[in-house]
């Protein structure tokens, strides 16, 4: 059973046909005919407050034909101890495909390994997929000429990434810069190198050698000759009881103007949002014109339908 839980399940070769699906799926702006998931119900398990990720994925599926089904964690017997095991069973009766945002990255594994359906990782305190999927979709539909090779595009150019460096966006762009053949610096304070479980995953994905990524706790050096600068919220879903200790850790890391002007004279500001201006990003780089945060958050719709689409198709 093909599964979604980290960049490299899929192939370059297929993900780069999620690519060309997803650009013709945004040309068509939800009036394909194409409905690749008719007759089909997929889960959408949630144990974490979601905006982009849940209503694209109910939308997405929507366009293609299905029927998304969306369950609170707390309102199903999951979050009263059910175990994962059963409940990937039990779903696996009902509907053709389970999407999943929780906590330990473990779970999501269990479930796919229990189920017999595709499973999607909705983001995960170690990984979120999707968006690292959508948001180099988006950097190569400003790079790559018409037609020309998405990932070509994107080979070698150089990501920089501020703030929370141990957080799931920046594990997860540390495995698909790696993936997509990009460079990635992270700049971040004591106590937020990225973390054991990346680390490990790098090394199991043999992706361990010649220096998949770069840490400094200097920002201006990690963003020196960046063609992308990223961040992400200083205080992750999870990390509630750590806030204050955070913004106090963090603060010297906002990506300000003065940090943006660093990067190359065209770079791109990126952030999967939801933000917090003043915090991680000052409100004068949301507002840049090289700012494509919301091209981002579109593009979240497109990729993961031609992602749908292509587990459909793998499962036959
Ligand atoms: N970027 C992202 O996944 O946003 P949501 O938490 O709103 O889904
Ligand atoms: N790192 C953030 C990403 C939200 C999309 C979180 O996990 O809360």
């Amino acid at each position: 059973m093909k599964h979604f839980l980290k960049e490299t399940d899929f192939t370059p070769q297929e993900a780069a046909d999620i690519f060309a699906r997803a650009a013709e799926f945004k040309q068509q702006r939800g009036r394909s005919l194409a409905r690749p998931l008719a007759g089909q119900t997929w889960a959408m398990i949630f144990s974490k407050s979601s905006t982009r990720t849940r209503v694209s994925f109910e939308v997405g599926i929507h366009e293609l034909g299905g029927n998304p089904l969306f369950l609170n964690k707390v309102d199903i017997q999951l979050g009263r101890g059910e175990s994962v095991e059963d409940t990937a069973r039990v779903l696996s009766r009902f509907v053709h495909g389970i999407v999943v945002r929780t906590h330990a990255h473990a779970e999501v594994e269990r479930l796919a390994a229990a189920g017999t359906v595709p499973v999607i990782n909705g983001l995960t305190d170690l990984l979120h997929p999707c968006q690292i999927y959508a948001d180099a979709f988006t950097l190569a539909e400003r790079w790559a000429a018409p037609g020309a090779d998405r990932f070509a595009a994107l080979r070698g150019r150089k990501l920089a990434f501020l703030g929370d460096t141990a957080c799931n966006v920046a594990n997860s762009w540390i495995l698909g810069a790696n993936f997509f053949g990009m460079q990635i610096a992270l700049a971040g304070p004591p106590g937020f190198e990225p973390g054991a479980e990346i680390r490990a995953l790098l090394a199991r994905e043999g992706r361990a050698g010649a220096a998949p990524f770069n840490f400094t706790h200097d920002a201006h050096e990690a963003v020196r000759g960046a063609d992308v600068v990223y961040t992400d919220v200083w205080v992750s879903m999870g990390k509630e009881q750590e806030e204050r200790e955070r913004l106090a850790k963090l603060a010297p890391y906002t990506v300000s103007a003065k940090v943006f002007a660093d990067a190359k004279p065209d770079a791109f500001f990126m952030h999967c949002l939801p933000a917090h201006p003043g915090e991680e990003v000052a409100q004068a780089v949301l507002d840049n014109p090289r700012s494509i945060i919301f091209d981002q958050a579109e593009n979240r719709l497109h990729v993961q339908k031609a992602i749908l689409a292509a587990l459909a198709a793998a499962r036959g």
